[in-house]
């Protein structure tokens, strides 16, 4: 298959976004329009020099400016037009369904009200399945450098929107913050009715991917790449059938590894693992869902079963329920025939 064809199955085939930090996904131009909007400062006198600054060499370089950027996030207004630019922008990828994270304690910290943010994302949701028949599901990540206690209030808020958010996650500065450490929320949450995932083996050792999946009852893990040190692991995600959420173009940037030659997706998918392709904070990291695909298939030469498995994997590994499970799995074997 020549490379513009291989382009053309892999905007095609359907496929879901399974990780992607909603707030990942403001683009430098709208940090800068929402800032004069507000009447915000920022550290970074155009465009172009914000731009230049997303040249990170671990987790921790990008979260300082990720959250610096989603400062000027203000009114409802904001997270729905931030919201719809990302519909729009992947809905001619071939993408549809997506599950988008949210960190409500990024803006309740700044004295943003829960619902502002809540509200103006839900409404860029809802517009994408009534528009555009994207389906979609939300997941509340606590961030994993505040206390637990914070996390149990963030909890709180989120008890009555048990409609509008289906599962909690876990994210930000991986290192020295395991697991084990939001155990009794995620317990809580999922006493509550809350699905549950979380970042791990991003930084973090094969160990607080355990502690993932032994003290706060995933049904994913997002990332995960660092499970390939431990073939025990492997062989327990492979038997479970546990998806991992890998985002090719962010373990680049934030050298989780050197080149994309070296990334380890393609060697996790013939272990019998349950790999999906993800974007994580597109906005920050050089590409949205198809950009990912393109990446890791040109650098580790996936042939079109590992695209049409990599896309049927995110089906199934997604929050939807089974009969639209079914509906899509089929639509992705007669695309891979027509193709
Ligand atoms: N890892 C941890 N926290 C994050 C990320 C990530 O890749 N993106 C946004 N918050
Ligand atoms: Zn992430």
């Amino acid at each position: 298959m020549t490379e513009a064809g291989m382009e053309v199955f892999m905007r095609g085939i359907p496929k879901a976004e399974l990780h992607l930090h909603i707030e990942g996904t403001l683009e430098p131009e709208m940090v800068f329009a929402l800032a004069r909007k507000h009447g915000v400062k920022l550290k970074f006198p155009s465009v172009e020099a914000l731009r230049a600054a997303y040249d990170f060499h671990n987790l921790q370089s990008f979260l300082d400016i990720y959250y610096e950027g989603a400062n000027v996030l203000r009114d409802e207004d904001d997270f729905h037009a931030m919201t719809a630019a990302y519909i729009a922008r992947v809905h001619d990828q071939g993408v549809v369904h997506v599950e988008i994270f949210f960190d409500p304690q990024t803006h309740t910290e700044r004295g943003i009200a829960f619902e502002t943010a809540l509200n103006g994302i839900r409404r860029g949701l809802d517009e994408a399945r009534a528009k555009l028949g994207m389906t979609s599901r939300l997941i509340m990540c606590f961030l994993r450098h505040m206390s637990a206690e914070s996390a149990m209030q963030t909890l709180q808020q989120a008890l009555p929107h048990k409609d509008a958010i289906h599962a909690v996650g876990l994210d930000s500065s991986e290192m020295g913050h395991p697991p084990s450490k939001f155990s009794a929320v995620f317990r809580r949450a999922r006493e509550e009715g809350f699905l549950t995932v979380a970042h791990a083996g991003e930084e973090g050792p094969p160990e607080y991917i355990y502690e993932a999946l032994d003290d706060l009852a995933v049904s994913r893990i997002d990332h995960g790449v660092r499970s390939e040190e431990d073939a025990v692991l492997c062989k327990r995600l492979a038997h479970e059938n546990m998806p991992l959420t890998v985002c090719p173009l962010s373990n680049v940037k934030l050298a989780v590894f050197k080149r994309m030659e070296d990334h380890n997706l393609k060697r996790l998918l013939d272990m019998g693992l349950c790999v999906t392709v993800n974007s994580d904070d597109p906005a920050y990291f050089g590409g949205y869902l198809l950009e990912n695909f393109i990446a890791v298939q040109r650098a580790l030469k996936l042939t079109r079963s590992d695209i049409r498995k990599l896309a049927s994997n995110s089906i199934e590994a997604s929050f939807m329920p089974p009969e639209k499970k079914q509906y899509w799995l089929k639509q992705i074997d007669g695309f891979a025939v027509a193709v």
